[in-house]
């Protein structure tokens, strides 16, 4: 069966629903568009998937960065066991949540003083991606007397060729190259810092469960040269995650299973790291939690024709949901899945474009499309939009109204 982006949908009378209402009943109830809507049930299904098929042992993170809205990250927090987080402002959301502060990370080039002072002085566990970076926590913690909790994020020689966003091999701007962690290594055992261990993450929405479970053997082999090269035992290995999820018609979905076969083979290997305790193996994931629990849904507002096509106008665009617009990255611009929310089974009977309410051609939240005959009123929903949508895009252009969120 192909894969079909509505499955995990409730429909009934012909319209999507989530918690067992259709868009236009929310509407009524005060659930208003333009807005983002997460599903809980989702969410849990995506998490419960991943624990029943990664091995057990293997921790799961949430990389806030796919969505930091509050309340979505705190309902995660009670299925997660850690969080990612990469800036200020990420690090107090997780730390609102309640969660055991040593099961943070805090990753990301150019940290500021202040965030790694503040991360030290909770317990937050920091990647370290440069020396630089390093000394900083050194002078930190001998200032604080707090020993910093560093990783030190690796910059593999490998390339990881099939992810949609690559982050590491060649010269980058994400952790430190391969070939000069032995020189700093060395350096580590005299400072303060309590080295729990290794970090790669290799690039974003891989679909390639390979090209995973590659980067996954790359990982832990050199993990297991540095900590030979060490000399002392570690605690943690940050595998990184990159799980990619389908967005246009022609992806087909991650092979979930061949990745979890992958990892647990790779146990042997990993319990032959040199620690004091079974090491801590962690898997962070931000879009594969929560990008197909998310839809952005928009109100028709207007219906033109222009010298033979058909524009629908809404109420929302690409200020909102700047990745279905095709300008976050795409090269050649797709559509993500686009339907109309109340006319969902519906015959197709026309092409139309949809566009949004900024003055500019790149709002156009879909280009083409075969859908049933939409009015005004009727509602657009975007599936797959639950991660890197509201907040990657530019909310502030055209200081149009903000789009509300809601989680469900
Ligand atoms: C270090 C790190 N971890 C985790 C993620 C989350 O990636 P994704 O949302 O594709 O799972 C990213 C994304 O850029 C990242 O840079």
């Amino acid at each position: 069966m192909p894969y079909n982006p509505l499955d995990i949908f409730e429909i009934r009378d012909n319209a999507l629903c989530i918690s067992g209402k259709s868009i236009a009943e929310l509407d009524y109830s005060g659930i208003k568009p333009p807005c983002y809507i997460y599903s809980k049930k989702i969410v849990a299904e995506k998490i419960k998937l991943l624990r029943d098929t990664l091995p057990k042992n293997i921790k799961i993170h949430y990389s806030i960065k796919a969505n930091p809205f509050p309340a979505l990250v705190s309902f995660i927090t009670n299925y997660v066991d850690g969080l990612e987080v990469s800036s200020m402002a990420e690090m107090k959301i997780a730390l609102a949540t309640g969660i055991d502060s040593s099961s943070i990370c805090l990753t990301g080039p150019g940290k500021s003083y202040e965030e790694l002072e503040i991360a030290v002085k909770n317990n937050i566990v920091i990647s370290a991606e440069s020396s630089l970076e390093l000394l900083r926590l050194d002078e930190i913690g001998t200032e604080t007397m707090h020993k910093p909790s560093v990783l030190i994020r690796i910059n593999p020689t490998y390339t990881q060729k099939r992810a949609g966003m690559k982050m590491a091999s060649g010269s980058s701007q994400f952790g430190i190259d391969a070939e000069q962690i032995p020189e700093l290594l060395n350096w580590v055992k005299d400072s303060c810092i309590d080295l729990h261990g290794f970090h790669v993450y290799s690039g974003s929405q891989i679909l390639d469960a390979e090209a995973i479970n590659f980067s996954q053997r790359k990982t832990i082999e050199l993990v297991k040269q540095f900590t030979s090269e060490y000399n002392k035992p570690i605690k943690t290995i940050n595998m990184g995650g990159g799980f990619g999820i389908p967005y246009f018609s022609k992806h087909t979905p991650l092979d979930l299973n061949s990745v979890g076969k992958n990892m647990q083979a790779l146990s042997p290997t990993i319990e032959t790291i040199r620690s004091e305790q079974p090491i801590n193996t962690i898997v962070e994931l931000g879009r594969y939690i929560v990008g197909e629990a998310g839809i952005y849904v928009c109100k028709i507002v207007d219906k033109k024709i222009s010298r033979g096509k058909t524009y629908l106008i809404t109420n929302g665009g690409m200020h909102h949901q700047l990745a279905a617009s095709g300008n976050l990255g795409q090269r050649n611009r797709k559509n993500f899945p686009v339907y109309i929310a109340n006319k969902i089974n519906s015959p197709v009977t026309e092409v139309v474009n949809i566009v949004g309410k900024l003055c500019t051609p790149l709002d156009l939240l879909g280009d083409t499309l075969e859908l049933s005959r939409a009015e005004v009123g009727d509602y657009i929903v975007i599936l797959q939009s639950g991660a890197y949508g509201y907040s990657a895009s530019p909310i502030n252009f055209l200081s149009q109204p903000k789009a509300n969120e809601y989680l469900m």
